[in-house]
């Protein structure tokens, strides 16, 4: 039987469930100056960097590698950005990896914290800091999207799909690749973000490079060859989605046969 003092606590249950997601989603929030230039600056970058980055990146990108009291098993709160260069830190930050809210989380899905400008001014600072790559100009031209495929089919469809709609490697999710600026999967492609590996130019040349970008920007728009697209996911979940219908109806038939031959 239920008496009223379970009830009492069940709907307090409730109602705590959102306030504790709306707490949990006002700690992700950025700090600012209090008055911010009106065009991007290496030191609006320093500000901003002081305020959000350096608690896990160390004063001036030198990194933390030292654990901290209460950071865990975890052995460094954050690698070291003095060679990232401009590339690594525009591709993290328009792809709202970083911040991170959580040094155990795998970067990504989170949102874009920060404007156009503090991008811009985050990138001049961190570029400052040492030598290190600049943001790529890839011009993917439509004409060489074959290529693109074989490129795609050998390097990058064994975690991403021949589509490129994402799945899941060991230890990481692998996202769509469908709605990125061709600008981040070039960096993205020269980082090697997390789990993914890198490739060098030897590995694929930026002319190559090009043409992986065209054929991925050609994927949002795949033409289908008839039957039921299910948002061309790829072979395993496709397969997955034939046992979860197929098997149901194979049982159900099954049933139905025995039935009528027990009633005929
Ligand atoms: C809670 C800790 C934390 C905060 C805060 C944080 N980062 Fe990170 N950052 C990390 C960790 C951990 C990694 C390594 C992630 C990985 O390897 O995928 C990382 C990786 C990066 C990288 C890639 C480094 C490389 O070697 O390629 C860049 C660039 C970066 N962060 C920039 C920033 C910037 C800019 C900020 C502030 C706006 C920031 N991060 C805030 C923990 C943090
Ligand atoms: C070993 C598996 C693997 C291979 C091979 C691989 N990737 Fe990835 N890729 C990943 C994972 C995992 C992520 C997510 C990284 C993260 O969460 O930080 C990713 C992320 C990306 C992103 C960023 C997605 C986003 O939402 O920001 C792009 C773009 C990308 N990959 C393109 C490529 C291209 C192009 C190739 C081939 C040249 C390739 N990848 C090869 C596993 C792989």
């Amino acid at each position: 039987m239920i008496g009223p003092r379970l009830t009492a606590v069940i709907i307090v249950a409730l109602l705590a469930g959102p306030t504790a997601v709306a707490l949990a989603a006002t700690q992700v929030g950025i700090v600012r100056p209090t008055s911010e230039p009106a065009r991007p600056s290496a030191a609006l970058g320093a500000q901003l960097y002081a305020g959000n980055c350096a608690s896990c990146h160390g004063i001036a990108g030198a990194g933390i590698s030292a654990a901290r009291p209460g950071a865990g098993a975890v052995p460094g709160a954050g690698p070291p950005l003095r060679r990232v260069g401009a590339l690594a830190v525009d591709f993290y930050l328009r792809r709202g990896y970083m911040p991170l809210s959580s040094i155990h989380d795998e970067p990504g899905d989170q949102r874009v914290l920060f404007s156009d400008k503090e991008i811009r001014s985050l990138v001049a600072y961190v570029a400052g800091l040492g030598r290190g790559p600049a943001i790529p100009h890839p011009v993917p031209d439509p004409a060489n999207i074959s290529d693109g495929f074989s490129l795609f089919t050998d390097h990058c469809s064994g975690c991403h799909q021949l589509v490129g709609r994402g799945g899941f490697v060991t230890g990481a999710k692998v996202p769509p690749l469908q709605s990125i600026a061709p600008t981040q999967i070039a960096e993205a492609v020269r980082i090697g973000p997390y789990l993914m590996p890198r490739f060098s130019r030897t590995q694929i040349s930026d002319r190559q490079l090009n043409a992986i970008i065209a054929y991925v920007q050609s994927t949002s728009h795949p033409d289908n060859r008839g039957g039921w697209g299910i948002g061309n996911l790829g072979p395993i979940p496709e397969g997955l989605v034939a046992w979860w219908i197929g098997a149901p109806l194979l049982v159900l038939s099954a049933r139905a046969v025995s039935r009528r031959r027990r009633s005929g």
